[in-house]
């Protein structure tokens, strides 16, 4: 029995909250909420007792287990402060982000990186919720780039709307592993979400292309991956399910795999379930959360060279280089 504390009583908190409840090896302790009327309803759906700050829950409970889904602008000192009290924590992406999700920026791997280094001197278990990992036509496209249905990798072609960004950069670490280096372009000095294209290359010498925006794509498949290698090439489009894998160089016809799942957002909403399910068996099994703080940290590091970049009108940035600066100051 994994005995946990939920952190919000929020939208996306009580959805965590209520998936970690219903896991048959957990038990829910105490649920925080700094709003006092959030907290009062939120007490009352979970049946457990409920504090304003998480020093209180600290002082009065003992969970193994913090779901901690508070917003990116505020992570960071929580998150910290968990850590010291001994407690593993499952949060939210991205790790970091003082202006918001579809702004991060440089300074904001400086804000986390003494808390990936104090997660990585603790033994403790921490994760993020990159449920994407649990959609299975992400999991096939990232099965046949891994096991070699696809031959040598030779390209990586991405594209996504800001509301799946996070997602998007973990779909591409996950698979390809962190890149050597990022060529961007956009302006990050303008107000709002700013548009980016980025090169990526590897050094294995595998190059991509991934473009972001919020201006379009929400409406036609939200994200798309496509991994080119030499023998096929497959792609991973939406929240609903869709994968291909097609022969490469082929004429239309030559497809080898095609998986669709009805119903809208469909792979969307199981794959929470099927993260909590993987957090809990981690927790049992005493292994690594199956999107654990290197996943996080990498999507920072790729986010904030992405940044330097386009500050500096597409200039290669080495994300060791980004990853030595941050890391620096921790
Ligand atoms: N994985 C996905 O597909 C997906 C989808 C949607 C949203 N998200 C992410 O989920 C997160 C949702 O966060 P949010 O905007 O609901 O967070 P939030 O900061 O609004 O916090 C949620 C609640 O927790 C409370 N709270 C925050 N910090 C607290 C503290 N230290 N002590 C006590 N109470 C505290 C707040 O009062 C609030 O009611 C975002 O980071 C977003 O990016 C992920």
């Amino acid at each position: 029995m994994t005995k946990f504390a939920l952190i919000s009583g929020r939208g996306m908190g009580l959805m965590h909250g209520r998936n970690f409840n219903n896991h048959p090896d957990t038990e829910m302790l105490a649920v925080v909420e700094m709003d006092e009327k959030l907290l009062a309803t939120a007490s009352a759906e979970f049946g457990v007792p409920g504090y304003t700050s998480v020093e209180e829950m600290l002082a009065k409970q003992d969970p193994e287990l913090v779901v901690m889904i508070v917003n990116e602008t505020r992570r960071i000192p929580p998150l910290k402060q968990l850590l010291s009290a001994g407690k593993s924590v499952f949060t939210e992406k991205p790790l970091c982000g003082l202006e918001g999700q579809f702004r991060v920026q440089e300074s904001d791997a400086s804000v986390a990186a003494p808390a990936i280094k104090q997660w990585r001197e603790s033994g403790l278990k921490f994760g993020i919720d990159y449920n994407y990992r649990f959609f299975q036509h992400f999991q096939m496209l990232n099965r046949d780039a891994t096991e070699g249905a696809l031959g040598e990798i030779k390209f990586l072609r991405a594209r996504a709307h800001f509301n799946c960004w996070s997602h998007v950069i973990d779909q591409i670490l996950w698979t390809m592993g962190r890149p050597e280096w990022v060529s961007a372009v956009g302006d990050p000095s303008k107000d709002g979400p700013w548009t980016r294209s980025i090169r990526i290359r590897w050094s294995n010498g595998v190059y991509g292309q991934l473009d972001g925006t919020n201006l379009w794509g929400y409406d036609d498949h939200p994200l798309r991956v496509m991994i080119v290698g030499d023998k096929a090439y497959g792609e991973a489009r939406g929240l609903d399910g869709w994968y291909r894998r097609s022969k490469a160089d082929s004429w239309p016809g030559n497809v080898e795999e095609l998986w669709e799942k009805a119903g809208e957002r469909a792979e969307y909403e199981d794959s929470f379930v099927r993260m909590t399910d993987g957090v809990i068996k981690a927790m049992h099994e005493d292994k690594p959360f199956p999107a654990d703080g290197e996943a996080a940290w990498n999507e920072l590091v790729f986010e904030a060279a992405v940044h330097r970049s386009c500050r500096n009108d597409g200039a290669i940035v080495k994300l060791d280089e980004v990853d030595a600066d941050a890391m620096q100051s921790a």
